[in-house]
């Protein structure tokens, strides 16, 4: 028979749970630790602070979980087969929010090898080590590349979704069919999360509203693909972190849901929010589409509002203002 579902509770109790948090020196990691350790939820976080980008960055975002005394941290790799054994021996865990992954399109096409190591080896270590542990509910992160270039104008977790463009994409969709397999095999609750362009306070600075908003404030030229014409599902991370807890919340087998803004906004129109943040113009060099760039994001939210109650409230104009003055403080 199996176990009944630990779900967490969101205030302090005698059987508060523990939730297993990965990639918590990570943007999105950091931002759900910091609001599960908020609610009174024993957060363990573990990251093994690659120099993908900054590590200053990660460690500063552990420094202030680390802040929380419901807060571990351990560093280590989840393609350490040996790690995540006795990390699961160490700790109970009441549920697994998995979303330490090697991230980046661009850096796919350069390093494959890293992405399987940790977005392949890593995840089906920690899938096997969380079903090993009884654990009922198993969250993580995919992504909106799994839709490759569909000519659809709103991505819907009902299409097809095996023409991905790159091994990045390929790796997540490969995690969504291990998930699949897990829940069919062992009954795991398992949820994907297909994310959508995030971005905030705190966030990662090889994506776009990071790198833009540096060269506008240095009065640095920013390069513009496809004319600025590309249209992003920009998703603000307060939003995402809201999905993310709702589907901690709702375990519902196997599912996969898209966490977008579901009002894609052009990149010119982004500049624009940029600048009026910033109070300063951008310099702009328009360029061509580059290779393994999806056309446009968009997401079909309907499945995440029925189960998870997903409903985005922050436009592009208000979140960057929210990052623009996290960035100034942080380094100016
Ligand atoms: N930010 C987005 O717009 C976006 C969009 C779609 C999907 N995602 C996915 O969401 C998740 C979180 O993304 P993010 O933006 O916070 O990225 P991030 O790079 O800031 O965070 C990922 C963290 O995982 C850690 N990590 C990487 N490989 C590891 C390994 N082998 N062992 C232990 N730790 C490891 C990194 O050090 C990093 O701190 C990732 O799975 C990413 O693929 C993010």
């Amino acid at each position: 028979m199996k176990k009944p579902l630990a779900v967490y509770s969101p205030r302090p109790t005698k059987n508060s749970s523990r939730i297993l948090v990965t990639g918590s020196a990570g943007f999105i990691g950091f931002h759900l630790a910091k609001k599960l350790l908020e609610e009174g939820v024993d957060v363990v976080g573990i990251d093994n602070l690659n120099d993908y980008y900054d590590p200053k960055l990660k460690t500063d975002r552990n420094k202030i979980l680390k802040s929380h005394e419901n807060y571990t941290f351990l560093k280590g790799d989840l393609a350490d087969e040996k790690f995540i054994t006795q990390l699961f021996k160490k700790f109970k865990f009441d549920q697994v929010c998995h979303l330490a992954a090697q991230a980046g399109v661009r850096y796919s096409i350069e390093n494959p090898a890293v992405y399987i190591q940790s977005n392949i080896v890593g995840f089906a270590n920690l899938i096997e080590a969380t079903k090993n542990a009884g654990i009922r509910n198993f969250v993580y992160a995919s992504s909106s590349s799994v839709y490759g270039n569909s000519a659809k104008a709103k991505f819907s977790v009902k299409d097809r979704t095996d023409e991905p463009i790159s091994l990045y994409a390929a790796t997540k969709k490969a995690d969504e069919l291990i998930a699949y397999t897990y829940n069919h095999l062992f009954g795991l609750n398992c949820t994907g999360l297909r994310f959508f362009t995030v971005y905030g306070p705190w966030g990662r600075p090889d994506m776009a509203p990071f790198k833009f908003t540096g060269r506008i404030i240095a009065g640095k030229e920013i390069e513009v693909y496809n004319f600025g014409k590309m249209k992003r599902d920009f998703t603000y991370i307060d939003d995402i972190v809201s999905g993310i807890i709702a589907a901690l919340k709702r375990p519902k087998g196997f599912r996969v849901y898209n966490l977008g803004n579901n009002r894609p906004v052009t990149l010119n129109r982004f500049i624009k929010a940029i600048e009026a943040a910033c109070g300063q113009k951008a310099k702009i060099k328009y360029l061509p589409l580059q290779p393994g760039d999806v056309l446009k994001t968009a997401a079909d939210i309907s499945e995440s509002k029925k189960d998870l109650r997903f409903s985005p409230k922050i436009d592009i104009e208000e979140g960057m203002k929210k990052f623009v003055s996290w960035y100034q403080e942080y380094y100016l």
